[in-house]
């Protein structure tokens, strides 16, 4: 049996991080936003396994080789650890302390320990780490308020709204892709095989803003988990549990292209 190596403090990275702790425990947890969210640095993230205590991946970073890493949590403390079990860098321990300061707000400590004792060049990883860090949690911060944002404002379409008039024929395709609401949910118009098509904006996985998202095939990726959904029917071809919600039919009335609920919809 080796000795594991000796590590040394490379750098520290503190953060007030303008989202409730619930939240960010979730994105800690959520090892599915890493190659997603994170797209600029990390290529792919597949999982070997994930439990109340943490989960254990394999990450591939952009332009680099695998890393098997394991996150441990101590929610009751407030602290959690990454380590890299296997490939560049084992050895390497993130450590990271939440401390909640108002209900919406917490201070993020992270150490990046290594296993590296030449001075130099620790300090010049701790630099590359701690500007990789500040990045990461850019990206987190932004994802966790527009969720904070998305679930307060979650509730069912209203059906009793009972048309839209998006305007006249070729002003309208000249606006493609258009983004509306109507009966108070978002919805995009884009063009598919030289048809209109509505669809629903939010992912029905943890509600992702899809209002930004290129048609590619017949479907949108959401930038949070990645899954797709075909916009003509909002299926996910792998996660068939999960739908887009409904959209409104398409009119074309007097050169008008108008919107409306499908006969039943919201029965
Ligand atoms: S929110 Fe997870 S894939 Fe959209
Ligand atoms: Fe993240």
């Amino acid at each position: 049996m080796t000795d594991a190596p000796a590590l040394h403090l490379a750098g520290i990275y503190r953060r007030q991080v303008h989202a409730s702790l619930e939240r960010i425990w979730e994105n800690v947890f959520d090892w599915e936003h890493l190659a997603h969210l994170h797209d600029g640095s990390f290529a792919d993230c597949a999982l070997i396994d994930a439990g109340p205590w943490g989960w254990r991946v394999v990450l591939t970073p952009k332009g680099a080789a695998s890393q098997l890493i394991e996150m441990r949590a101590d929610r009751a403390n407030g602290r959690y650890t990454s380590t890299t079990i296997e490939g560049t860098g084992v050895g390497t321990e993130i450590r990271v302390a939440l401390s909640p300061c108002g209900s919406s707000q917490v201070d993020v400590t992270v150490e990046f320990h290594l296993p590296e004792a030449r001075k130099e060049r620790l300090a010049v990883m701790g630099d590359a780490y701690v500007a990789a860090y500040a990045r990461l949690w850019d990206e987190d911060e932004a994802m966790m308020q527009a969720r904070e944002r998305a679930l307060a404002g979650r509730r069912p379409p209203n059906f009793s709204v009972p048309r839209l008039d998006l305007g006249e024929k070729q002003a309208v395709r000249a606006a493609l892709p258009l983004k509306f609401d109507f009966g108070e949910a978002p919805f995009r118009l884009v063009e598919l095989d030289g048809k209109l098509v509505v669809h629903s904006t939010v992912c029905p996985h943890w509600l992702g803003p899809l209002d930004e998202a290129p048609v590619i095939l017949g479907q949108v990726r959401c930038p949070w988990h990645g899954y797709r959904f075909y916009v003509a029917n909002g299926a996910c071809a792998a996660h068939p549990a999960l739908k887009l919600g409904p959209a409104p039919k398409i009119s074309l009335i007097e050169g008008r292209v108008v919107v409306a609920w499908p006969a039943g919809a919201g029965a």
